[in-house]
């Protein structure tokens, strides 16, 4: 039965490029997509650029354009990336189109009829030198727990503490370092605990992967919170009807943008939108006509499972019927680095590499795993090198010729062997559909490669190249089992390598190859020419990938604008107050860096023949190399702290603004380790 199947991609920020860590989901998506087609399925692959909110806005000034100069040009980039990497969207729209401005106010205003609106008062920090609201991120200061500086308004990387922008100490605008003032406005709340019910009933009936349930499970028993859906002018986004100066957040319109970009598609090219997306006009019957799915990265989930579908429930809108959850891309077994190189736009990879290359490896390692996936240079550059070229390109570059050359270009029929093997490789054919389906393209390409190398052991037995020798009728019974045996493998690797399909569709002379083809084979068929198929990968071009990747992104962070004004005190003390605190020289006798957190830096010291173990915020002023053995002051009477990483037995003191610019005692003091500072 052919299936009619909606799918969608989170919509990328429209404030940067797309990278190879974006294409883990575009290519995952995209792969699911045409393998549905392959089978005959109606796929529709529907996406946007996520237009809205403060960072747009302040990119756009920064650059001296407006917002809508910006997004259409960072819409064009993104269209050529996708393009470069064979993403087939049918539409790559915008989150700002009056589609999207439709149907946000729709949902905004049955959310409200529906009673699941509530306005209160806010308290929020504003800058008055930028003139805008700040959101979390834009404001930094000092821990309100730890008293680590230089801290993001939403949670501290030291302490991991979260908290209110409000709560920070000595706050400043991350853009211009003005402390904000604070203001209070009446803000729009969604009342997500209104849907606790239906949205458990989604989650028990399969609407994502286990661990993915697991991890909602935490979040209802924690109680599901309202969620301020309004935002402040300035903003750039949709402005709220019936208010002059208030925003619908970003979050709110994202992916509302799917049905967008749906709408505008199905107004183009004539087909009922009420249908794929029953909810505004809707029709009995409608409900099942489309099947829904959304895929994810695992940072986005909880508005994609809790945020998305109860607006939709509320709102009388589907739901979709799966949402795909994957994990997020390390390289070479870390976070993506831009003074690594290791951050690589998808244009920077495409200028270097075969897109294809990347396709292949992302699906031998894509699982229907939440878990991160890795993405090793050097394995990346074997795998490509011993399976792409070496196993599938070899197979039809071995023979392709010898049968144009020698005989005619003609393939003949398959005899008792070649069937036997053909029949071997179209016996997988339901675990291969069934792994497509359940997004297991790693075990996708552990049978194909497996079977690659079951054609090669035929090719090495039957050696054609010593065979046409004496034997030509017989090779072209040898030739025409290897072709088919390709065309098989073709036909399966099909949505993973489009454009290697393509190459092979048009050398053995055949439409655009269906699953159902597997049904078929090809005999007395004259062929075309043969043209060259895959390069093998150079270490070198990896290399030259990795060094652009350096130069183009590893800008220094400007520095906060120093503050003129006088400093503001914290709360006055007394000297018995002072006198508690144990502060002590210590030498640093080891440094290192901490996974996870790129400001801190574990320290071993030694505090007078005591061993303490510490995490000090000084990785960006200090090399660990260059800390050991150097003297610090240490805070030796704290009492310890456990972190994410570890627990910290003190704190090491340091005077300066922050980031780079934080010094610890000078080298030449004369102090001692153990030494009282007084
Ligand atoms: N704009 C939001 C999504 C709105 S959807 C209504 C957003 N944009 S994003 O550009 O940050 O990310 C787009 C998608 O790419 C997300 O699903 C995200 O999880 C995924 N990835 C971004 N970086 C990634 C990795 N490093 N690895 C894997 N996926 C990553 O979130
Ligand atoms: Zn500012």
């Amino acid at each position: 039965m052919t299936r009619n199947i909606l799918v969608t991609s989170a919509l990328p920020y429209a404030n940067g490029p797309i990278h190879i860590g974006h294409l883990v989901e575009y290519i995952q998506t995209d792969i699911w997509v045409r393998f549905q087609r392959l089978c005959g399925h109606h796929c529709h692959y529907f996406c946007a650029d996520d237009t809205h909110g403060t960072p747009v806005m302040l990119s756009a000034r920064a650059a001296g354009i407006t917002p809508e100069a910006l997004i259409e040009k960072v819409h064009a980039e993104h269209k050529s990336d996708f393009d470069r990497f064979f993403v087939t969207f049918d539409n790559y729209y915008s989150t700002h189109s009056p589609e999207n401005r439709h149907f946000s106010e729709l949902i905004f205003k049955r959310l409200n009829e529906a009673g699941a609106i509530v306005t209160r008062d806010v308290e929020q920090a504003f800058c008055e030198q930028c003139a805008i609201p700040l959101p979390d991120r834009y404001v930094k200061g000092t821990c309100p727990k730890c008293k680590a500086e230089d801290q993001y308004g939403d949670s501290c990387e030291q302490c991991s503490a979260t908290y209110r922008p409000t709560d920070l100490e000595n706050p400043f605008c991350a853009t211009c370092g003005t402390p904000p003032v604070r203001k209070t406005s009446s803000h729009y709340f969604f009342k997500l605990a209104n849907y606790e019910a239906p949205l458990k009933a989604l989650i028990a009936g399969g609407f994502t992967q286990q661990s993915v349930a697991n991890k909602l499970q935490e979040w209802f028993s924690s109680g599901l919170k309202d969620w301020d859906i309004s935002r402040d002018g300035p903003y750039f986004g949709f402005k709220i009807p019936g208010e002059d100066n208030k925003y619908f957040y970003v979050w709110l319109d994202a992916p509302i943008g799917y049905m967008a970009s749906a709408k505008h598609y199905c107004d183009a090219h004539g087909l009922d939108f009420d249908a794929m997306w029953p909810g505004e006009h809707s029709a009995p019957g409608d409900q099942d006509a489309y099947e829904l799915y959304h895929f994810i990265g695992k940072d986005i989930m909880y508005f994609h499972a809790l945020f998305w579908p109860a607006m939709l429930t509320g709102a009388g809108f589907k739901v979709a019927k799966k949402l795909f959850v994957h994990g997020f891309l390390t390289v070479n077994g870390e976070k993506m680095s831009k003074s690594r190189g290791t951050f690589i736009k998808a244009a920077t990879y495409a200028d270097h590499l075969d897109p294809e290359y990347l396709r292949y490896y992302y699906a031998s390692k894509l699982t229907d795993s939440v878990d991160d996936i890795d993405l090793g240079i050097e394995d990346f550059t074997n795998k490509v090198n011993s399976d792409l070229v070496g196993k599938f390109a070899n197979l039809a570059s071995r023979s392709g010729p010898m049968l144009s050359n020698k005989l005619d270009g003609c393939l003949g029929t398959l005899d008792a062997e070649g069937r036997s093997l053909i029949d071997t490789l179209t016996a997988v054919r339901d675990q291969v559909v069934s792994d497509y389906e359940n997004l297991k393209y790693a075990a996708v390409v552990r049978t194909l490669t497996a079977l690659a190398d079951e054609v090669n052991r035929y090719v090495e037995l039957k050696r054609p190249w010593e065979q046409i020798k004496s034997d030509p009728e017989g090779t072209r019974f040898t030739l025409t089992a290897i072709l088919n045996a390709m065309r098989v493998l073709t036909i399966y690797l099909k949505p993973i390598l489009p454009v290697f399909a393509e190459k092979i569709e048009a050398f053995l002379n055949v439409a655009p190859l269906q699953l159902s083809d597997l049904e078929t084979v090809l005999e007395n068929h004259p062929i075309q020419k043969f043209k060259h198929l895959f390069q093998r990968v150079e270490e070198k071009q990896v290399h030259a990938m990795i060094e652009e990747s350096k130069d183009s992104q590893a800008k220094p962070q400007p520095a906060p604008v120093e503050v003129t004004e006088a400093p503001t005190f914290k709360e006055e003390v007394t000297i018995d107050d002072f006198i508690k605190l144990d502060l002590r020289v210590a030498r640093v006798v080891e440094a290192g860096p901490v996974e996870g957190a790129d400001k801190l830096l574990a320290l071993t010291l030694d505090v007078g023949g005591v061993e303490k173990h510490v995490f000090a915020g000084i990785a960006k002023a200090y090399k660990p190399e260059d800390l050991v053995g150097r003297l610090v002051v240490f805070f030796a009477n704290l009492k310890p702290r456990k972190m994410r990483f570890g627990v910290s037995e003190g704190m090491v003191l340091a005077a300066g603004h922050g980031g780079s610019d934080i010094f610890v005692l000078s080298p030449d003091s004369g102090a001692k380790p153990g030494d009282v500072v007084s």
